[in-house]
């Protein structure tokens, strides 16, 4: 996610205060960053940008560093276009009057670039944001200053952002917008500040405005303005800020895990957004597959390690059943070595979170060697499996931070969804009615996982007792075998405690041994036609004495606190869909067990974020 600051002030040197207010926003991640400044006298704009960590940037400022006037920066973390210097913002208009810096994604940019060089701009990056840049300049044409122009362009654009913007023509003011993105207003005496996130001002104020969804602003060093798009007034409550930095880096949570986990609502819209045309159909723009090249695959295997293998078996269990082809799911370490049955009729889906993995990567080579078409779902722009793939899917969750993956899995999910419901739609096995239905079912989702998050109070409680268990299982069939194996992963990498996934029929071959009381069983019954079998495994453990906890559908009237210890109670959507549910629950479960046991959850022992060793 990019970062963004700004200033305006009397105070020497903006320039570095904001870079300085930057850096505490580094936890964000990014790979480029850049700042632009309107000196006071005989106004210009003067624009540095640098690839890389921040450091290359103060390096190379020379006497910038010292520059004064109104001033923003960005970090960049990048969506459209490659992390280098001409795509990192700010991003300037054609005549260097205007500089803008932009969190988000403009979902019709190619549109209105199409429309902008027919007028004759001319740009210089690869990105979205340019594109806003251009069309303020173009609407100053029409318009009687700057806010208006301003106002004008944001009406044109569809997607989310927040934007602020310095001229010029108005040397002392900063504009800034929000829709999706954070962005907050730090209050000072004679000077304000602007920023994505709460950490990058405490250094100079604790009085801050917390920006919401539609709101336009105006800031000078006396005054703050708030109002809609179209100019209403707005009032935004101060909210004095009492945490650490440490503390407010991560939202307010004690961890980055447990803030990754909340900020799934979010996540799952961004990968969702620019995907669904109006009339609910899927869309990849950003693929070249035709229609005859999906015709031409005869099976589907999918390459993954860790939480994102666990995403491509839900993927399994769905491509089989809307697809009707046979897909395998493989463990990047074990299909680079298997001399895996693959020619130029198999569409071979990579999917990591980092795109860095040394085992996926080589499975990668190893699949375009074979003759594959290669699909990679990544998170990480830019990165080594996404440059090396034939088709990239971006998943859009922002920057993970914390090593136990969460927000990362259930966009991996989503993406995987959309990507069959797009191949169903392109080979009409489904009918335009019925895409629609089920992308209705997938939009619906970031409502329902903000429900599911309701019960980390009560999670939170389970989760003192189940931290004394000596060992666990988790059980499912199905779609729910899938997600108990990710939920497994979760507990034991944070928590330490031993966890193992089981088909929940395989129970009774073997395992069912290992259960006594101190052992702790979780079962999932989300699927409905699973649904008897699996009461009949519960009923299997709570025979032996093994506690029970069940994740059910809300209105499951087959499993209560008379046939098992603990039941937890999610929204329900289509079988096929549950996994998203069904995770959040067992992520806040892993979490708050790991934290009963004081376990160093962001970084637990042995782990490392990417793995790039074999
Ligand atoms: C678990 C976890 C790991 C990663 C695995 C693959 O929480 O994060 O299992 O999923 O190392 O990493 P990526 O997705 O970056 O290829």
């Amino acid at each position: 996610m990019c970062g963004i600051t700004g200033y305006v002030g009397g105070r020497a040197s903006s320039v570095r205060l904001v870079l300085d207010n930057l850096k505490r926003l580094e936890y964000r991640g990014y790979d480029s960053a850049g700042v632009a400044v309107v000196t006071p006298n005989s106004p210009t704009v003067t624009v540095m940008k640098k690839a890389g960590k921040l450091a290359n940037l103060t390096g190379s400022l020379g006497d910038l560093a010292f520059a004064s006037g109104a001033a923003i920066a960005h970090t960049r973390w990048a969506t459209h276009g490659r992390p280098n210097d001409g795509n990192a913002h700010p991003h300037t208009d054609c005549s260097g009057r205007i500089a803008l810096i932009h969190n988000g994604i403009i979902e019709n940019y190619l549109d209105l670039k199409d429309d902008l060089l027919a007028q004759g701009h001319t740009f210089s990056s690869d990105t979205d944001t340019e594109v806003l840049v251009h069309l303020i300049e173009e609407r100053l044409k029409t318009s009687d200053g700057l806010e208006t122009a301003l106002r004008s362009a944001l009406a044109s654009v569809t997607g989310a952002y927040s934007i602020c913007v310095v001229s010029e023509m108005e040397p002392d003011v900063i504009y800034a917008a929000k829709t999706a993105s954070p962005l907050i207003i730090g209050l000072g005496e004679g000077e304000n500040f602007l920023a994505s996130d709460i950490p990058a001002v405490m250094e100079y104020t604790r009085r801050v405005l917390v920006l919401e969804d539609g709101d336009f602003v105006k800031i000078t060093p006396d005054q703050v303005t708030i109002t809609t798009l179209e100019g209403a007034p707005l009032q935004r409550d101060v909210f004095a800020v009492t945490w650490d930095v440490s503390t407010a880096s991560k939202g307010g949570y004690d961890h980055f895990m447990l803030k990754e986990i909340h900020e799934q609502p979010q996540t799952i819209r961004d990968t969702l957004r620019g995907r669904v045309s109006d009339t609910n159909q899927v869309m990849f723009p950003e693929l070249k597959l035709s229609r005859e090249q999906l015709l031409n695959f005869n099976r589907i295997v999918i390459v993954a390690c860790g939480t994102a293998y666990h995403a491509g078996m839900v993927a399994k269990h769905f491509y089989e059943a809307l697809l009707r082809r046979p897909v395998e799911v493989s463990v990047a370490s074990e299909f680079r070595y298997s001399d895996p049955i693959v020619d130029q009729h198999t569409l071979a889906i990579i999917i990591s979170q980092s795109g860095e993995t040394a085992d996926t990567l080589a499975a990668l080579r190893e699949a375009k060697v074979k003759g594959a078409t290669t699909l990679a779902v990544v998170n990480v722009v830019g990165s080594s499996i996404a440059r090396e793939a034939d088709e990239v899917i971006y998943t859009y969750a922002g920057p993970e931070i914390s090593v136990a993956s969460t927000k990362a899995y259930t966009t991996q999910l989503v993406a995987l969804y959309l990507v069959g419901l797009f191949i169903a739609e392109q080979e009409n096995r489904l009918g335009p009615t019925v895409v629609s239905d089920y992308v209705e079912l997938l939009k619906a989702l970031p409502a329902q996982v903000a429900e599911v998050l309701k019960l980390g109070p009560e999670i939170k409680e389970l989760a003192q007792g189940l931290s004394k268990s000596s060992s666990f299982f988790f059980l499912g069939r199905g779609f729910d075998y899938a997600v108990a194996m990710e939920a497994a992963l979760k507990l034991k990498e944070v928590s330490y405690i031993h966890a193992e996934a089981y088909a929940a029929g395989e129970m009774k071959h073997g395992p069912l041994a290992l259960v006594e009381p101190g052992v702790t069983v979780v079962c999932f019954a989300t699927q409905s036609a699973l649904y008897d079998k699996m009461l009949s495994n519960v009923k299997e453990i709570t025979a032996r004495d093994g506690g029970a906890v069940a994740l059910v559908k809300e209105g499951d009237e087959g499993l209560d606190t008379r046939s098992v210890d603990s039941v937890l109670r999610i929204p329900s959507t289509h079988d096929w869909f549950m996994p998203i549910l069904a995770i959040v629950p067992m992520q806040m479960l892993a979490y708050y067990i790991a934290a009963a046991l004081g376990r160093e959850i962001d970084q637990p022992r042995n782990l490392a974020k990417s793995v790039t060793v074999e």
